[in-house]
């Protein structure tokens, strides 16, 4: 069975990741420093998969550990490298945090991995096309300066993936460029966990829609698009996971050399105002909004165009928006019941 490290695997796209990935029949490996999760969530990927997928909690960014680490796990055949700060507005506070970690954890793997025949599966966002010039956004589509130090770790660290492949350093590389992540596995035992108030759009409907938020604001209904709020390409965060088997088996293929980037969407886009009345409409919750202003840093419009990866991944989101929110919803509520 082959073995994978899934770096930050106790997280919300790792959690997820971990279960498709036992789905297909690989067997996980996390490593997770519990910086933004929560160990309890061991506990909820053992009542999906029946058993508790193996966990070493440390730091990526001590390669001693590292190093131990790959000693005592020596046949890892994929990587699949999730661990990153992630919030953007935390980035723009405090950059070296953000450039340390996200860049050091990345460095220290490919260190240590450094000419072993490892494929690498990394964990890249849309963000680095900042406001595309064309929509839907393709691949191929130039990587616009960053918005914030986190979008800016995401553009550097392909970088170094794309030249980590030239020099040999790493044998097969594909990064995959998230669009917007929501909604929760069906068992409604793992979801989204942030941390404090959620900046997230999907968590703050949820917990505005539980009563733990007095209401949503809106940030912007000025914008050049349908009803004046910003569009994104929202995603079932277990659609997403499955694109990462996907990639691994594609790289386990003989067709599959080098370095590769792959959108990671459904091709369709969807405004703030429409994911609020999406929500209503599959949950039966009127929600109580009012329109803000707009938020620095967010592009007005974004979705991706998702052939190649429908073409070269064999993947295509499947799960529509009703279901990311019932689901969403229904995690919320099993929170509500079973505080983690
Ligand atoms: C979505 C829309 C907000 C909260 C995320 C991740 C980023 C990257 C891309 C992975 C925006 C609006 C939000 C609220 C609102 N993913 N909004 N009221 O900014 O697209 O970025 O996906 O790398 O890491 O953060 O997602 O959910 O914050 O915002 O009106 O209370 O919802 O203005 O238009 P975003 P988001």
């Amino acid at each position: 069975m082959a073995k994978i490290l899934v770096t930050g695997g106790l997280g919300f796209i790792g959690s997820h990741t971990v279960v498709e990935l036992i789905n297909a029949g690989y067997e996980p490996v996390i490593i997770d420093d519990l910086s933004n999760s929560q160990h309890k969530i061991l506990g909820q990927l053992s009542k999906i998969v029946g058993f508790k997928p193996v966990f070493y909690q440390f730091d990526l960014c001590d390669k001693q550990k590292l190093i131990h680490f790959a000693k005592s796990e020596p046949d890892i055949t994929g990587i699949i490298h999730f661990a990153a700060f992630k919030a953007v507005g935390e980035s723009v506070q405090n950059p070296l945090k953000y450039y340390n970690n996200n860049l050091t954890s990345l460095l220290n793997l490919l260190s240590v991995y450094s000419g072993e025949s490892v494929d690498f599966v990394f964990s890249s966002s849309c963000t680095v096309y900042g406001q595309p010039d064309e929509l839907p956004v393709t691949e191929n589509a130039p990587v616009k300066p960053a918005q914030s130090p986190y979008g800016n770790t995401k553009q550097i660290a392909e970088e170094i993936l794309k030249d980590a492949v030239t020099s040999g350093d790493a044998k097969k590389v594909i990064s995959l460029r998230y669009f917007n992540p929501v909604g929760a596995h069906d068992s409604a035992l793992i979801g989204e966990l942030p941390i404090g108030v959620p900046q997230n759009l999907v968590p703050f409907i949820t917990q505005s829609a539980i009563g733990k938020r007095e209401k949503i604001t809106v940030f912007g209904n000025d914008y050049n698009t349908r009803d004046g709020s910003c569009v994104r390409d929202y995603i079932h965060v277990v659609d997403l996971a499955k694109a990462h088997v996907s990639a691994l088996k594609l790289m386990e293929s003989n067709t599959f050399a080098g370095y590769d980037v792959f959108n990671l969407g459904t091709g369709n886009g969807n405004t703030v105002l429409e994911i609020i009345f999406a929500f209503e409409r599959a949950t039966g919750i009127k929600l109580n909004y009012e329109i803000g202003p707009r938020r620095s840093g967010d592009v007005e419009k974004v979705w991706g165009d998702v052939t190649k990866s429908e073409k070269q991944l064999h993947w295509k989101a499947r799960l529509g928006i009703d279901i990311m929110m019932s689901s969403a919803w229904e995690w919320e509520k099993y929170l509500a019941e079973n505080p983690l």
